[in-house]
């Protein structure tokens, strides 16, 4: 039993009696979830918080942490708040649009559902319906290596083309067959995840034994006699585990504690190398997620890719590294003519993705945002969701005094009250020197020998053509 377990179990205990003893008619932040749905749902917070009682707690918790202090997952959202907007009025505001484009593709608004590992977890068959909901909507899915729902699972269920996010393993024939099953599957974007090679420390996972299915112990069993729906819907289905590693990956025996089951299979030693033969391979659109510094963002640029995401990994990997938003002007700045520069951390609202468009990004992915109405109402929570943010990102743009999304620009935006990436712009003038004499070296397949005695991470396999 993990240390803190008896508190977590009285915890619990305390909430179903709580949840017994609520009267049926009470709203509010105390009231049941039902009793709350019945009240009309208006923003990301009121799913949220239904999010919180449907969902068992080691999940819930998996979803609302960072890695250490939580440092960078808070600012991610708050450095949103400290943006502000400027009020224009008077201006004809018929006719608008917030459609756009992301890799040439038509959408309802800039806005993807971003990769996240587990969404199988939130709600039962998770990844199959928010990629329905996605497609209904006309916004992008992508899923996640660490779906609970396979690839096949996805394509059959909704026909439509999706994205694959990548992680790679060290097992490269799994990495290759993996690739294989995304083309079968007619996904139409790989999505290249590069800040995830080892894995940052999140404390509440390791407090709550997080795995997958969650092991019956006695902490589990009385948080999951609070959760009778998700309980019930989870025994009807049969996706239970991670469907595109078992049966596919050589000796994955088990991989139920994710923090060591990482640990012993992602690769290590991912470099730039790698983000070539697996552009290679996949011969499709690539876009490469996990790009917070400059330097990086032209190495992205330089590598080919058609999009890259600004992303800190929702502050689960650099505990202490900027913010999403706070990293986009200046990476927008540098490559924003060259590639696609999107972002994705602390976004929970269409104010937000109208500050990240304003700043630079031609497109915004909503990870948590979407599982909150994905475990509080399934498929019609992840539609609400898109609902909400489309509709927030249509009347904020018109309260600025504009009609389409393509006029928006920094101009909207209070000066001062914005970062402009001064700070990381001259970083990227005096450049980390072992980490960029590496990133040279790997860009440079001619160059092993440099690469292994630059930096001292990267491995002699790592240059190895493939
Ligand atoms: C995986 O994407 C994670 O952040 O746990």
């Amino acid at each position: 039993m993990p240390s803190g377990a008896p508190c977590q179990v009285a915890a619990d205990l305390v909430d179903a009696l709580a949840s017994g003893l609520r009267s049926p008619g009470r709203v509010g932040p105390g009231a049941s979830p039902r009793c709350r749905a019945m009240t009309p749902i208006t923003c990301i917070e009121d799913l949220h918080r239904i999010y919180r009682r449907r969902v068992p707690r080691m999940f819930v918790d998996y979803c609302d942490s960072g890695s250490w202090t939580e440092s960078t997952y808070r600012a991610n959202e708050a450095d949103f708040g400290r943006i502000k907007l400027r009020q224009r009025v008077a201006v004809n505001l018929e006719n608008r649009s917030v459609r756009s484009t992301m890799l040439g593709q038509d959408v309802a608004m800039p806005v993807a559902i971003a990769p996240t590992g587990l969404t199988g977890m939130q709600h039962a068959d998770g990844e199959m319906l928010a990629a329905r909901a996605a497609a209904a909507f006309g916004v992008p899915f992508t899923l996640s290596t660490m779906s609970v729902c396979s690839i096949e699972d996805v394509a059959a269920f909704t026909g439509k083309p999706f994205w694959f996010q990548l992680y790679v393993m060290k097992d490269r024939d799994y990495i290759e067959r993996l690739i294989d099953r995304a083309k079968a599957a007619r996904c139409s974007a790989l999505v290249l995840t590069l800040d995830l090679q080892i894995l940052g420390q999140r404390h509440k996972d390791i407090k709550n034994g997080l795995s997958v299915p969650p092991k019956p112990t006695l902490p589990n069993m009385v948080n999951l006699a609070t959760k009778l729906q998700w309980c019930l819907k989870m025994l009807g289905t049969k996706r239970r585990s991670f469907g595109n590693v078992v049966g596919h990956a050589k000796g994955v025996a088990d991989m139920s504690s994710l923090s060591s089951w990482t640990a012993q299979q992602f690769d290590p030693a991912l470099n730039w190398n790698d983000v070539e033969w697996i552009k290679k391979r996949w011969g499709g659109k690539l876009i490469l997620k996990g790009i917070l510094d400059v330097e990086d963002a032209r190495l992205a640029r330089d590598s080919g890719a058609d999009a890259l995401v600004v992303s800190n990994h929702g502050g689960r990997q650099l505990d202490g590294a900027s913010s999403s938003i706070e990293a986009l002007p200046a990476i927008a700045d540098a490559v924003g003519r060259d590639i696609e520069v999107w972002i994705d951390g602390g976004i929970r609202s269409g104010q937000d993705v109208l500050k990240a468009v304003a700043l630079g990004a031609k497109g915004t992915m909503i990870g948590r945002a979407f599982l909150y109405g994905l475990g509080a109402m399934g498929e019609a929570g992840v539609t609400k969701v898109l609902q909400i943010i489309h509709r927030e990102l249509d009347l904020t743009m018109a309260f600025c005094g504009l009609r389409d999304i393509a006029d928006v620009d920094r101009r909207i935006l209070v000066p001062g009250t914005y970062p402009t990436g001064e700070a990381l712009t001259a970083a990227a003038r005096s450049p980390n020197a072992a980490v960029s004499a590496a990133q040279g070296a790997a860009a440079s397949s001619a160059a092993p020998a440099a690469l292994s005695a630059a930096h001292p991470a990267a491995r002699p396999q790592a240059v190895q053509a493939r």
